[in-house]
């Protein structure tokens, strides 16, 4: 059971990772675009994996006997000046969100919340491989600059990008 404090911020933060979903399903659109598909899939896998980081939040709400309330919330943005302007966005989105997270553990500790403590644990340290992704894209780009044929090539590898639920979670 959770107080009304953690509950309202869980809540939240399942609106956050469905608005995350929308703001990755804006940069796929982008992308296609700019007929760039594998960067475009690079996006709508990320987008996946926000809408399964909400029903995580889904599920606990509901396992823990909380009431889910679901709210709307914002339009993302759909215009970028290029695509290293694209992943420094969704790195500077990652951020916000990675600060939600300590901010929503910071309560759980404090509350003596072990069982929330222990579900955003998973969530702490899938901040840290979402941050570092976007960062590692953002130094690609930077170096590729306006090399066509090595934005051709990171196209076709952010191509082969699958979403995979963790084992046991599908
Ligand atoms: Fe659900 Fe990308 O954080």
């Amino acid at each position: 059971m959770m107080s009304e404090k953690l509950l309202k911020e869980f809540n939240d933060q399942l609106r956050y990772e469905f608005e995350s979903a929308n703001y990755y399903l804006a940069m796929a659109g982008y992308c296609k675009d700019q007929d760039l598909e594998g960067f475009a899939n690079f996006f709508l896998v990320q987008a996946e994996e926000e809408r399964f980081h909400a029903m995580k939040f889904f599920n606990f709400i509901d396992e823990t006997g909380g009431r889910i309330e679901i709210s709307g919330f914002g339009d993302p943005q759909n215009d970028f000046s290029s695509l290293e302007d694209v992943f420094t966005a969704a790195l500077k989105h990652e951020r916000f969100v990675t600060s939600r997270i300590n901010e929503m553990m910071d309560i759980a500790v404090q509350e003596k919340n072990y069982a929330c403590v222990s579900f955003l644990n998973w969530f702490i340290d899938e901040q840290v491989e979402e941050e570092a992704t976007m960062t590692g894209l953002i130094n690609k780009l930077k170096r590729i600059g306006e090399n066509n044929h090595a934005i051709y090539m990171l196209d076709n590898e952010l191509a082969q990008r699958t979403f995979t639920p963790p084992a046991g979670e599908a």
